[in-house]
């Protein structure tokens, strides 16, 4: 792959295994303190809400959140309540992308799923827990906001708001499963993807980038990189899914062609796939070419996405 395009040599030398590791640590703390005050006693729902968050994902969108402040000049720390709603609502929609009337999959993060580990309804009831619990943690962060800065945060509330529900994350599921076994042509995959897992993607680098206090020039670059990025890292699932190794990914493989879904490898074959995503991180790095090396973390993070093996 070409990674002229937006590079520096600092990025080229940065440790992304160690900033990994580090900010899903730091992620990983403050979501305990977000779920820890939900509920005086650990009851049911939390302990269901708790097993599939805590499973072990990759927190992608939570650090895409973070280096996305930090690209624009922002603390990471101020953009950690945005990071971990985000990480919510994702996890949220795991839970249900799982259930049988979904993708029906038993393995999820290296577990059984929600439902095989408790039951449907509490699969059903620990998603919506999420979701809701995530607009909670945001609005109370508004709330404590100086004036100035809640509307900075009222627009992240609307901003993943819009993300995740009908105008993109669920109108982008109710494609997928509607179109199982009807074999669509590339622009209505592509905006599929953009919309299932393109637009949370997406959101979370818009979100520190306005926690960041971006400027519309440096805003209009993470948009373009987050979009493009989005598209990329479907593209990428749907490859790890007729390639991946599910010991390494915590989840099943060849699911998608036994369930007939529209994905990239179906329609372009392996390598057109590889070639779509390598493309799209091109794009990506390219937008990020105005930045400096704040934005390392995000120009090695997008070429993380396509080399990439869970
Ligand atoms: C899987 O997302 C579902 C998609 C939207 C492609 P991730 O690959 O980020 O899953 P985790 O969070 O690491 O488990
Ligand atoms: C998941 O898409 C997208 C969302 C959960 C919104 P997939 O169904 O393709 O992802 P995996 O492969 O189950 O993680
Ligand atoms: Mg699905
Ligand atoms: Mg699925």
């Amino acid at each position: 792959m070409d990674h002229r395009f937006g590079s520096s040599d600092s990025a080229k030398h940065f440790d992304l295994k160690g900033y990994l590791v580090d900010r899903r640590e730091r992620i990983d703390r403050a979501l305990k303190t977000y779920l820890d005050g939900a509920s005086a006693n650990r009851s049911e729902i939390i302990t269901a809400m708790t097993y599939t968050l805590q499973a072990g994902g990759k927190r992608l969108r939570p650090i895409l959140c973070l280096a996305a402040s930090h690209a624009a000049g922002g603390r990471e720390e101020d953009a950690l309540p945005a990071a971990c709603a985000m990480e919510m609502i994702h996890t949220y929609s795991l839970i249900h992308d799982d259930l049988p009337a979904m993708d029906d999959d038993d393995l999820r993060r290296g577990k059984p799923t929600c439902h095989k580990a408790f039951s449907e309804a509490t699969a059903i009831l620990a998603g919506d827990a999420l979701l809701t619990q995530a607009f909670h943690l945001l609005g109370d962060h508004a709330l404590r906001q100086d004036p100035g800065r809640q509307t900075t945060w009222l627009a992240i509330i609307a901003l993943l708001a819009q993300a995740a529900g009908h105008e993109g994350m669920i109108e982008g599921q109710m494609r997928d499963i509607a179109s199982e076994g009807r074999p669509l042509g590339l622009h209505e995959l592509e905006q599929l993807h953009r919309l299932k897992t393109g637009a949370l993607i997406s959101a979370a680098v818009r979100a520190g980038a306005l926690i960041g206090e971006a400027d519309d020039t440096a805003l209009d670059g993470l948009e373009r990189y987050g979009q493009c990025l989005g598209l990329a890292f479907q593209v990428v699932d749907d490859i790890l899914n007729q390639e991946g190794d599910p010991h390494l990914m915590g989840k099943a493989v060849g699911t998608d062609q036994f369930r007939q879904k529209n994905t990239y490898p179906a329609l372009l074959g392996l390598a057109g796939a590889k070639a779509k995503a390598a493309d799209l991180v091109n794009q990506s790095l390219r937008s990020l070419a105005i930045f400096d090396n704040k934005a390392d973390p995000l120009r090695a993070i997008a070429r993380y996405v396509i080399e990439r093996q869970r």
